[in-house]
C-alpha cells in the first residue's frame, strides 16, 4: 500500500507566532482523529525547529535547500542545517523556484543528492505551464523534469522520494486540473518510473497532486487511483480547510 500524504506548503506566509498558532489549531484536530495519512507542514526556514518541536502529529518540511554543501554562500541554507532542526522533508523543484529563482534541472539534481546524503526526504515537484499543455508538450516536459533530475539515482535512493505533480497553470490561480487530467498525468508519471525502476518501485511511489486543491475538490481528486494525496498551498494556511483536505480520502 502506498503512503497517503497531505503536505501543506506555507510558502512565504505566516510569521513565527502565526505559524505556531496555525500548527496548534491543526494539532487539536489531529489529536482526535485516527486517519492514516502522513501530514507534512512545509514551513519557512525560520520556523523549522519550532514547528518540529511542538508535535509529532505531523512531519515538517523545508521549502528549498542550497545546492552547495557548506561555505561562503551568504544567505543560503544547507541540507545539514535543515536536518539539524529535526525537519524530515525538503520540497524541491517547485515552479515558483524554477520561475522566480531560475532553478534548473542540474541545480535540482545536486540538491536532491545533498538531501539524500543528509537523510532528508525529497518531495520533488514537476509540472507543465499552460503553453506546454496547449501545445501538447505536457507529457514531454514532465518526463524530462523527472529524467534529468532523478534518473541518476539508484532504485534504493529513488524509493525514498515523493513526487508532486503541480501543473503551473493551476497553482494559486483557483483553476484546478480536473480529476481526470490529474489521473492521466499521475498514471503517466508512474509509468515513467516503472520503465526505469520496475513495477515494485513505481507501485510504492506516492504521487501528490498540487494546484488549487481545496476542500471542495480534494475528495474528487484523491479518489483517483494514482493520486496519493496533495501538496496544498493556499488552503494549508487555514487549519479547518487543511484538515478537511486531510480527511478527503
Ligand atoms: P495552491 O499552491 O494550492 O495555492 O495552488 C500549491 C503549491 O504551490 O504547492
Amino acid at each position: 500500500m502506498r503512503k497517503k500524504i497531505v503536505a501543506g506548503n506555507w510558502k512565504m506566509n505566516k510569521n513565527l507566532n502565526e505559524g505556531i498558532i496555525l500548527a496548534n489549531e491543526l494539532i487539536e484536530k489531529l489529536i482526535s482523529s485516527s486517519i492514516d495519512v502522513e501530514v507534512i507542514l512545509g514551513v519557512p526556514f525560520t520556523h523549522l525547529e519550532k514547528i518540529t518541536s511542538i508535535s509529532k502529529k505531523y512531519s515538517v518540511s523545508a521549502q528549498n535547500c542550497s545546492a552547495q554543501e557548506s561555505g561562503a554562500f551568504t544567505g543560503e541554507i544547507s541540507t545539514k542545517m535543515i536536518q539539524s532542526t529535526g525537519a524530515k522533508y525538503v520540497i524541491l523543484g517547485h515552479s515558483e523556484r524554477r520561475i522566480f529563482h531560475k532553478e534548473n534541472n542540474s541545480d535540482l539534481a545536486k540538491k536532491v543528492d545533498l538531501c539524500l546524503m543528509d537523510d532528508l526526504i525529497v518531495i520533488y515537484c514537476c509540472g507543465e505551464t499552460l503553453s506546454d499543455r496547449e501545445s501538447g508538450n505536457h507529457f514531454m516536459v514532465v518526463k524530462s523534469q523527472i529524467e534529468d533530475v532523478l534518473f541518476h539515482l539508484s532504485g534504493e535512493q529513488m524509493s525514498k522520494l515523493v513526487i508532486a505533480y503541480e501543473p503551473v497553470w493551476a497553482i494559486g490561480t483557483g483553476v484546478t486540473a480536473s480529476s481526470d487530467q490529474a489521473q492521466e498525468m499521475h498514471a503517466f508519471i508512474r509509468s515513467i518510473f516503472t520503465q526505469k525502476y520496475g513495477l515494485e518501485l513505481s507501485r510504492g511511489l506516492s504521487i501528490l497532486y498540487g494546484g488549487s486543491c481545496k476542500p471542495s475538490n480534494a475528495q474528487d481528486i484523491f479518489s483517483k487511483e494514482d493520486v496519493d494525496g496533495g501538496l496544498i498551498g493556499g488552503a494549508s494556511l487555514n487549519a479547518n480547510d487543511f484538515y478537511q483536505i486531510i480527511n478527503a480520502f
